[in-house]
């Protein structure tokens, strides 16, 4: 809900739990008057909202001035703070005008609030199911020395502690300008007693937890590779310094961007925190003619009062129903088997179709064919940009591999990796200036490959209408989409000298629109996104790919932290997540930890032995038995391997409360023999019976008093499942 009081020119912006309000001083300037746990009225809050001026240091607001006019920027929680006009802190907007200064500053125009949502085009964007679900306010703002303009737009759930933030940038002057700065969000918090949460990782140990206090000065995370990246994801929390799963105050900031993005807390010399977050301004600029504007990407901010676990679960339900799109938002996911661990390059059609065969008997939904089925591709070197079939390897090509497969009633997937070029493939002989390069400068090599310049159109169409041939003739399901990578020697020959700055962003606008393409032409696809593991998990992928492969790593021990990690901000059906041969661990928690995801294998099925088959069908029943209340239920982190070098511990509880499942993975044996666990999530009132055992329990007393666990298996690496129904 949202309001405006025209009296005192302040806007309240409601959430069930949290309010988030704005105010307009006398100069026109907008200031972040509070956001935090829901309050009914906002008098008062101007008074306690500026900091105490540093002298003649902190500058005021001049065309006002008079002695009792002391409006400093410098000392006020600026709603989007502009650089260049008294606000020293990060800024939120910079813009070069055409005199070549960068000093910007936005004043009070207009607004309008009204129900429902405006799409962020060309970016991906959060979307309403119907205008009831939230409403909008926009704030029309001016540079009255330039006349660039900006539209701060607040998208505010009615049902969710969620307010979703962009903002439109345009000239309506009569000469270019360059934007060097446009973040999609600012936030000033009274305080810097926070922890800051964040997720890095590297390729095949992806989003792990960290967490450190906020200090003095710059702090933050960011991308520079073109990509959201395996080493920071475009998320981040702020979190009162006690918070745990189940208590405290927590915001959570999460960009709807697959580039390069910042994210940036700034603690100044009062002890105050300015947050922003946006495209990472670093290599970054966007020249706008006159009329034209500039959309940046939304960001996703929660509020929770509750602790770390509530903000993860608004996460989950706003991106399973407002961000995930299509056929695949509620249809059942298929169990999929893929060959790349199973055969890597090495298969033919023969190949391919006994692995169908077994997975048939074996219950499973869908063949993936991993990388290696077209061009002269047997290794990675070669071919990547010559989209089609390599007939030594699959004889009588696609259409019969694909008849064969079909046939026996599973469905079919293909791997592609649409923005890459190999230099030995026929499409770099034809086109070497295709790659992202500089003139006279060769280009880095990665994996042996270069990255296709998207942000040009003939690329675009030509990778377009390659894939088109193919899933145009021929029955497939899916898509893996695959991205092994970053960008380097960025630039681009199509564009002027003082248009290079937006390469960087129009690349990932180009990925964007050939998904796009991709999805409305074929809506039965389901995409899975991959950028050699989980190098580019982020809402922006989501929007067209509704899970995305978390890692290469698919050992269960490795996977706790990559998945606990995730899941602060992801859903359980968004995380690639499958049982693969290759690791040390038994088949039991390979499963138990794969259920935590889409599920499926990676493993030569030709190759198990009876008791891995038998296995394995039991493991399938459990997936089909378990899917709802994974897929749709809300998750609650038990025990955090973050914290817990021992022991992991999670639980999916169904909305109604009817069902719960928990899992529990030993990490490494612990001499601690006495293992009481305690619940979270349940209706107190509602009586459990655990199925297993068939002991029955109050849910009052399963999160109070706990379940004795300690008569089960605990030696390393095991693992158990837990299922709880209610009593009827
Ligand atoms: C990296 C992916 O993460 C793997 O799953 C696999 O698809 C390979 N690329 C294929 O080259």
């Amino acid at each position: 809900m949202i309001n405006f009081d025209s009296k005192n020119r302040i806007f309240k912006l409601d959430t069930p739990n949290s309010s988030y309000v704005i105010g307009i001083v006398d100069s026109d300037q907008l200031v972040n008057l509070y956001y935090g746990s829901k309050i009914a009225d906002t008098e008062g809050l101007e008074a306690r909202s500026f900091r105490p001026r540093c002298a003649s240091f902190s500058p005021l607001t001049n065309e006002h001035y008079t002695d009792s006019h002391d409006f400093s920027p410098d000392c006020a929680p600026m709603e989007y703070g502009c650089n260049g006009c008294g606000d020293f802190r990060v800024s939120a907007l910079s813009i070069k005008n055409a005199d070549g200064n960068t000093v910007t500053d936005m004043r009070y125009e207009g607004h309008r609030i009204y129900a429902g949502k405006p799409s962020a085009e060309p970016l991906p964007s959060v979307y309403l199911n119907s205008d009831s679900e939230a409403d909008t306010l926009e704030i029309y703002m001016a540079d009255r020395a330039t006349d660039i303009r900006v539209t701060l737009i607040y998208t505010v759930f009615n049902a969710l502690d969620a307010i979703i933030r962009s903002a439109k940038i345009e000239n309506a002057s009569q000469k270019p300008a360059d934007i060097e700065r446009a973040m999609s969000l600012c936030v000033d918090l009274p305080s810097m007693d926070y922890d800051l949460i964040t997720l890095y990782g590297r390729h095949a140990k992806e989003r792990s937890e960290e967490r450190r206090p906020l200090a003095h000065g710059l702090q933050g995370i960011a991308s520079k590779r073109g990509v959201s990246s395996h080493c920071q994801n475009p998320f981040a929390a702020l979190v009162s310094e006690n918070a745990d799963e189940d208590s405290g105050e927590v915001y959570g900031f999460n960009l709807v961007y697959s580039g390069n993005f910042e994210f940036c807390a700034e603690c100044d010399f009062s002890g105050t925190s300015r947050i922003v977050m946006g495209i990472n301004p670093n290599d970054f600029s966007w020249r706008l003619e006159p009329g034209e504007s500039f959309m940046t990407p939304e960001a996703v901010i929660v509020y929770s009062n509750a602790g770390i676990g509530e903000m993860s679960r608004t996460y989950h339900k706003l991106y399973n129903n407002n961000l995930v799109c299509g056929k695949w938002k509620t249809a059942k996911r298929p169990l999929l088997i893929n060959s790349w661990e199973a055969a890597y390059f090495d298969f033919d059609t023969e190949k391919l179709v006994s692995f169908a065969e077994r997975a048939k008997e074996l219950g499973m939904d869908m063949l993936v064919m991993d990388d290696g089925w077209f061009g002269e591709r047997n290794d990675d070197r070669s071919s990547l940009g010559d989209w089609f079939v390599n007939e030594s390897k699959l004889k009588g090509g696609l259409g019969e591999l694909i008849d064969r497969v079909t046939a026996l009633g599973l469905k079919f997937g293909i791997w592609y990796e649409p923005e890459m070029i190999s230099p030995d493939s026929e499409l770099f002989r034809a086109h070497p200036d295709w790659c992202v390069h500089v003139p006279n400068r060769k280009p880095c090599i990665g994996r042996h490959q270069y990255v296709l310049d998207m942000s040009r159109k003939d690329v675009r169409d030509n990778i377009f209408d390659q894939m088109y041939s193919v899933l145009s003739k021929y029955k497939i399901d899916y898509i893996k989409w695959d991205f092994n990578r970053n960008l380097t020697e960025v630039a681009c020959a199509k564009f002027p000298k003082e248009r290079q700055g937006e390469v960087f962003h129009r690349f990932v606008l180009g990925t964007y629109e050939i998904m796009d393409r991709l999805t409305k032409d074929f809506p039965h696809l389901l995409l899975e996104n991959c950028s050699g593991g989980g190098g580019r998990f982020d809402p922006g992928m989501l929007y067209y790919s509704p899970q995305i492969w978390c890692s290469d790593n698919t050992d269960p021990i490795e996977r706790l932290s990559i998945q606990f990690g995730t899941s602060l901000c992801y859903p359980a059906s968004t995380m690639g997540a499958h049982v693969s041969a290759n690791r040390r661990t038994n088949y039991n928690t390979k499963k138990n930890v794969a259920l935590w995801g889409t599920f499926g294998y990676e493993l030569d099925p030709d190759k198990l032995s009876d008791e891995e088959i038998a296995e394995i069908k039991e493991q399938v029943k459990e997936y089909h038995k378990y899917y709802d209340v994974i897929h749709y239920g809300e998750l609650y982190r038990l025990i955090t391997p973050f914290e817990n070098e021992y022991r992991a511990a999670w639980e999916f509880v169904s909305k109604d409360k009817s069902e719960a499942l928990v899992t529990v993975v030993e990490i490494k044996r612990s001499f601690d023999n006495f293992f009481i666990l305690k619940l979270s999530g349940l209706c107190p009132e509602k009586t459990y019976v655990i199925e297993e055992t068939g002991e029955e329990f109050s849910g009052a007393f399963l999160m109070n008093a706990g379940i004795n666990l300690t008569r089960k298996p605990h030696n390393d690496h095991d693992s158990y499942l837990v299922y709880l129904t209610e009593k009827k």
